[in-house]
């Protein structure tokens, strides 16, 4: 998806989404980098979806995994981890584990609950192949900490602290 500048148009296909965020046109449209970024429900998601994303179709799919049930406990004195601090906070690491178990490089996750962005973080970092992840909270203030995690300036600098 390319770059583009979020319009008044945009956000009138989002406006009645119950929780969309009190503030003004002008704001929303200053604090977002669209297409993957808007801070308010993102209009172009349904765009990413067909681009990124697979039909399931039970007849020929064959996904299937072991539940994965080995210890994922890690360190919270963690470098990445502590850039930037939020409650309930996952270490990325711990994100990793699972996403590699579970997900192949090229596949798209979802995390509705995104908190920080830490699901992100983990998808761009995993050791076999990055993984894409659709990210969402409530919280506009969480979505605004989880794009600036997540953009590609601090996936260069996190990915050279996940060596140390
Ligand atoms: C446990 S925190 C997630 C922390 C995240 N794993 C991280 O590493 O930063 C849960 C998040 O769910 C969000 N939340 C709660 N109710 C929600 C809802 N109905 N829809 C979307 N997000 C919601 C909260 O704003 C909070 O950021």
């Amino acid at each position: 998806m390319e770059p583009r500048k979020l319009t008044k148009e945009d956000i009138d296909k989002v406006r009645s989404i119950e929780g969309f965020p009190i503030g003004t046109d002008e704001d929303i449209i200053a604090l977002s980098d669209a297409p993957y970024y808007t801070a308010c429900p993102n209009p172009f998601i349904e765009e990413f979806i067909l681009e990124n994303g697979t039909s399931y179709d039970e007849a020929t799919d064959d996904y299937h995994r072991e539940p994965y049930t080995d210890d994922v406990t890690e360190d919270k004195h963690d470098l990445i981890y502590n850039i930037h601090s939020y409650h309930t906070k996952v270490p990325p690491k711990a994100i990793m584990t699972y996403l590699e178990h579970y997900t192949n490089p090229g596949e798209t996750v979802i995390d509705v609950f995104c908190g920080s962005g830490m699901t992100g973080v983990a998808a761009q970092l995993c050791n076999s192949g990055a993984r894409k992840a659709i990210l969402i909270d409530l919280s506009p203030y969480a979505t605004f900490l989880t794009s600036n995690y997540n953009n590609s300036n601090s996936i260069n600098v996190i990915s050279e602290l996940k060596e140390k």
